[in-house]
């Protein structure tokens, strides 16, 4: 038994901390929320598991997605994203050279041999050379055990702006045809995105094994995201710096985003990011941006 552990692998394990941590802190993304509840709510209650849970997320920079990663940490692992069970790789700081792969692989068979529960995220998948992630391909597939270690209960998250493009213009379409946002389906998007992921050099995944064995289990699109979304990201990071949540200074730092595309300024260009950034600068008093 590993007591660092919170909630994986219980049986009838309902991971409600995770439900209501999505419904309250992630903004915008309905399609995420729902399929990855039931992805990682499935899989941890899975009595055998066949194979590693494997998880693609896409989406525009700011939409979520290391922030999700940190909630699915947190609700799993006593200490989060500090627990020395998960393991988060940033392409281009891990992987300036392809040969710094062999030393990864190393890392990921020997903390997975200390425990299996383990999870690993590599961020910036875009920025991994073509082909790379293939070599991690053993530990992603149906294998009982591989020299004595065996990776079925392992959680592997993948994190790209790859696709994200291909989503806004999804939504942007949604949006010009009057349709609600969250009218938005995965299976709008699901199998776009794998094929531009597949065809695209400068994915991380590019006619990656991953993919056409189908080793990916689920493709997670993040929607860019609106005004709204972002004035929401404002009061929930005012409410998380123990500040009075206050409407005007969401309103000023929601307005101070840059919006496109040029024309019809729906979408914010960098999401949530930067928000923490911007309300620093706002006067208390005058509830304004300080020029
Ligand atoms: C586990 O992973 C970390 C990186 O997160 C690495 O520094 C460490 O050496 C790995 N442990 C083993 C036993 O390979």
């Amino acid at each position: 038994l590993v007591p660092e552990l919170l909630t994986l692998y219980c049986t009838n394990c309902r991971l409600t901390g995770l439900q209501v941590n999505l419904e309250q802190k992630l903004f915008g993304q309905h399609i995420a929320s729902k399929v990855l509840l039931k992805a990682v709510t499935d899989f941890v209650n899975k009595k055998t598991q066949k194979k590693p849970l494997v998880l693609s997320l896409h989406g525009l920079t700011g939409t979520g997605k290391n922030f999700v990663s940190e909630l699915l940490a947190s609700n799993i692992y006593k200490k989060g994203m500090s627990s020395s069970f998960v393991h988060q790789f940033v392409t281009t700081l891990h992987f300036p050279h392809i040969s710094k792969i062999d030393i990864y692989k190393q890392w990921i068979k020997g903390n997975v041999s200390s425990c299996d529960r383990s999870m690993f995220i590599f961020d910036e998948m875009d920025k991994m050379p073509p082909g790379l992630i293939d070599s991690i391909k053993p530990f992603l597939d149906y294998y009982d055990n591989q020299d004595g270690v065996s990776y079925r209960r392992t959680i592997f998250i993948f994190l790209s702006n790859a696709g994200g493009e291909t989503i806004k213009q999804v939504a942007l379409e949604f949006w010009k045809n009057g349709k609600d946002r969250e009218e938005i389906q995965l299976s709008d998007l699901e199998e776009k995105l794998s094929l531009e992921v597949f065809n695209n050099k400068y994915s991380g995944m590019w006619h990656t094994s991953l993919i056409d064995k189908y080793l990916i289990d689920f493709f997670i699109p993040f929607l860019p995201l609106e005004y709204k979304h972002v004035h929401m990201c404002a009061l929930a990071e005012m409410a998380n710096q123990n500040m009075e949540p206050d409407e005007d200074i969401a309103d000023e730092v929601a307005k101070a985003m840059i919006y496109s595309p040029k024309e019809e300024r729906v979408f914010s260009s960098k999401g949530c990011k930067e928000i923490t950034s911007k309300l620093v600068q706002v006067d208390k008093k005058t509830k304004r941006l300080e020029e």
